[in-house]
């Protein structure tokens, strides 16, 4: 067998416990370390999986021999622990959103070409079969031409949410909200399918929430190949009901709701043309009718089945020297647009991005 690679996580709050079930699951993979400046968070993980508990990064990263570091600690300092796992020669997971300004993303960039390492950022939505199937399809050129993309986020999140760390809901580390914390996964689903965004016109408000940032968002978006699109999301809408990404393009049709593929129709499968007239069918299940139970409501209640996914597409990476799937370039993609609709925004104006 392989030497299993040697992980460490910094951040123990909601998901670095996540990472560390994921890593159980993958068997050339081993969690030695973790670090949290809240002692009694890394003490408990560290306990629970066999692994070193500390309070202080740069002491681990002296101490442990590591190959990986995952990153887990709010999104504002993503940029900072990142670079300081990646000067000290180890490779990087980061968790979304990358970072929440452009210029701790290029300083990123700059030490991971600098150091030589491996970065991979996390969008583990990337990895749901239904999310595959119809990105498979879309390269194929199953659907024709993409006329219309659509991700809608009607999420719900309590006060009490919000109150239980003071980086959540401020701009300084949480980058944003409904948008830069939540949304980014099916923003980031939606410009993989669609291409890159071109331009981009938006409103955000905070209409139910004791927050600095943006609680409901509305965007409209051209994409580069000449489709449109459009962004709504909320962390507002009680009890919270399942994302929903629609792909349109004018020989086919999908819609993933959740994680799952709730309608697929393509010509190509067709054996009767459907005629001047098209037909509008349903989706074959009414999941956007009720909570799901899922993340929709409940941050913590996240499979690891995707995270593990995308955790050994890094180790297939680090073993081949290849490239991870979400990369650096690939995770400041939905970054750019995230930011791009905040001007928007805030300027009234529409966005050209680069
Ligand atoms: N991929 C997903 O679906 C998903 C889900 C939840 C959260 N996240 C992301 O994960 C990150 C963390 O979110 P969370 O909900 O787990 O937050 P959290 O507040 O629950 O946990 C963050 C942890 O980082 C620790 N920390 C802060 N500064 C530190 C430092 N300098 N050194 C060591 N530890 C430090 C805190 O003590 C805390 O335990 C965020 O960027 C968030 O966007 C991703």
């Amino acid at each position: 067998m392989t030497e299993k690679l040697r992980f460490a996580i910094v951040g123990c709050g909601v998901i670095g416990p996540l990472h560390a079930q994921a890593l159980a699951s993958l068997p050339d993979a081993e969690l030695v370390a973790v670090a949290d400046h809240t002692t009694e968070r890394a003490q408990r993980l560290a306990a629970q999986y066999g692994a070193r508990a500390y309070t202080d990064m740069d002491e681990m990263l002296a101490s442990e021999q590591l190959d990986v570091v995952t990153i887990c600690t709010p999104s504002g300092l993503h940029g900072e622990h990142a670079c300081r796992a990646m000067r000290a020669g180890r490779h990087v997971i980061v968790e979304k959103p990358m970072e929440i300004r452009q210029e701790a993303i290029d300083e990123m960039l700059r030490v991971q070409q600098e150091q030589g390492v491996k970065l991979a950022v996390i969008s583990q939505h990337r990895f749901d079969p239904a999310v595959r199937q119809v990105r498979g399809l879309i390269d194929d050129g199953a659907f024709g031409r993409l006329v219309l993309g659509h991700a809608q986020i009607p999420w719900w999140r309590s006060q009490a949410y919000y109150d239980s760390g003071d980086w959540r809901g401020t701009w300084r580390l949480d980058g944003g909200g409904i948008l830069m914390n939540q949304s980014i996964h099916q923003i980031d689903l939606l410009q993989w399918m669609m291409g890159p965004v071109k331009s981009i016109a938006a409103y955000t408000d905070t209409l139910v929430h004791r927050m600095e940032t943006e609680d409901v968002a509305v965007a409209i978006l051209r994409f580069a190949s000449g489709a449109l699109g459009t962004i709504t999301a909320t962390t507002g809408a009680y009890p919270g009901l399942a994302t929903r990404l629609e792909i349109l393009g004018d020989k086919g049709s999908a819609v993933i709701e959740g994680d799952e593929l709730g309608y697929l129709h393509l010509a190509r499968d067709e054996k009767e043309a459907v005629g001047a007239y098209g037909f509008s069918a349903k989706t074959s299940r009414p999941a956007t009718s009720e909570s799901d139970g899922s993340a929709a409501s409940n941050p913590g209640a996240l499979a690891i089945r995707s995270h593990a996914l995308q955790i050994a597409d890094m180790m297939r990476a680090i073993r081949e020297d290849s490239t991870p799937l979400v990369d650096g370039h690939a995770g400041s993609q939905p970054v750019e647009i995230i930011l791009g609709i905040y001007e928007a925004a805030r300027t009234g104006t529409e966005v050209t991005l680069q």
